[in-house]
């Protein structure tokens, strides 16, 4: 498919209002994302465990124009109040996506939209907030062309999602999500996300994902600013190498279920990608003491104790917890036990992976 496959044929109906509610989920990548090239083009392709407990829910309603005003015009409400500093990045991107949504300008829209996590949690909620945003929009689109079938609506809200936020477009569906070109698998795209088309053990089926708050606070150096510089750095072939090298390995680590060698994998990512903001040019560091105390535990504990445990990290100092089903007790005890003295206010968030989007019905 290409972008073309994505413009509207022109559309039957017209509705002059409605309201439209998405709740979309996070998700925690295994292989990263890190740099990208035009148009949200990533650089390298990568896999995501959807989760489930964190997501962002959003209702747009909509209303005919008036008169017809140039420019987007839009209310944004973030948990209930007036929220005008997120002002800027919607106007944005309804620029990216006016052409295969020509129905942004005929419409004021009044977005309302809510985490279920606490808003300064170290928590991005991009992910979640620009795929909840997308699937209301094609919700949209959908009442203009109710021929759409489920599959093209889905493929759509990622392709959009994935111009608001490059990893929001693995936040559309469950429950493992590969996005980006690989030649050995078949329908990858750089457009959108796809289910994970190999088979995968029964182990992987409830994975946890204990999310450690380590610290709250806005980071210093946003995604945007860490994947440009990935232009002309030094490493970013190699890195962008191992990334699809790493894919081809997870074939049969998915298959067999083999959680040692996924562990290696899951672990080199998140070492590597903070190794990429460390070698950078300017250079920063988003881990924080804490984080290198939780990993060394974790490594000690996994040593000592041979329970599958581990962690992978985003873009930031909170340090994500990965565990299978049958070792959960042991995982949580062990979590109590060691790690929330590492958490700021001894606060965590206990999610696992999730079977995607969800429309919510007849909020009015
Ligand atoms: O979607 P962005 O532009 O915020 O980039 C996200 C990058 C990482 O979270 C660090 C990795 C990933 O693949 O999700």
């Amino acid at each position: 498919m290409t972008e073309k496959d994505f413009l509207p044929t022109p559309y039957q109906h017209f509705s002059d209002k409605g309201k439209v509610t998405w709740k979309a989920p996070s998700n925690i990548a295994l292989v990263k994302y890190w740099g990208k090239l035009a148009d949200q083009v990533p650089a390298n392709p990568s896999i995501s465990f959807t989760l489930d407990a964190c997501a962002t829910t959003t209702t747009v309603s909509y209303q005919k124009k008036e008169s017809n005003t140039e420019g987007f015009s839009f209310d944004l409400l973030f948990e209930g109040k007036p929220k005008a500093d997120f002002k800027p990045k919607i106007n944005t991107f309804f620029g990216r996506i006016e052409a295969y949504v020509p129905f942004l300008k005929e419409y004021h829209f009044t977005i309302e939209t809510s985490n279920s996590f606490p808003h300064s949690s170290g928590i991005a909620s991009s992910a979640s907030g620009m795929a909840a945003l997308s699937l209301c929009l094609m919700e949209i689109e959908k009442q203009l062309s109710p021929e759409m079938d489920d599959g093209f609506f889905k493929k759509k809200a990622s392709f959009l999602a994935r111009l608001g936020s490059g990893s929001a477009c693995r936040s559309i569906e469950g429950d493992l999500i590969q996005w980006g070109e690989h030649p050995h698998i078949s329908n990858s795209s750089n457009l959108f996300g796809i289910k994970y088309p190999f088979e995968v053990n029964p182990v992987f089926n409830k994975y946890h994902n204990t999310i450690l708050l380590v610290h709250k606070g806005q980071k210093q150096v946003s995604s945007s600013v860490g994947h440009d510089l990935m232009h002309g750095h030094p490493y970013a072939q190699n890195r962008f190498q191992q990334a699809y090298d790493n894919l081809d390995k997870l074939k049969s680590i998915f298959a067999d279920g083999d959680l040692e060698n996924f562990i290696k994998i899951v672990e080199s990512e998140a070492l590597t990608l903070h190794a990429m903001m460390m070698t950078s040019m300017p250079y920063f560091i988003l881990m924080k003491p804490d984080t290198l105390e939780i990993i060394n535990k974790i490594w000690k504990y996994r040593n000592e104790s041979k329970v599958p445990i581990c962690f992978t990290l985003d873009a930031g100092a909170n340090v994500h917890v990965l565990y299978p089903e049958s070792i959960k007790e042991k995982a949580i005890q062990f979590i109590q036990d060691e790690l929330v003295v590492h958490c700021e206010k001894g606060h965590y968030i206990c999610d696992r992976i999730g079977v995607g989007a969800k429309k919510i019905m007849g909020k009015k």
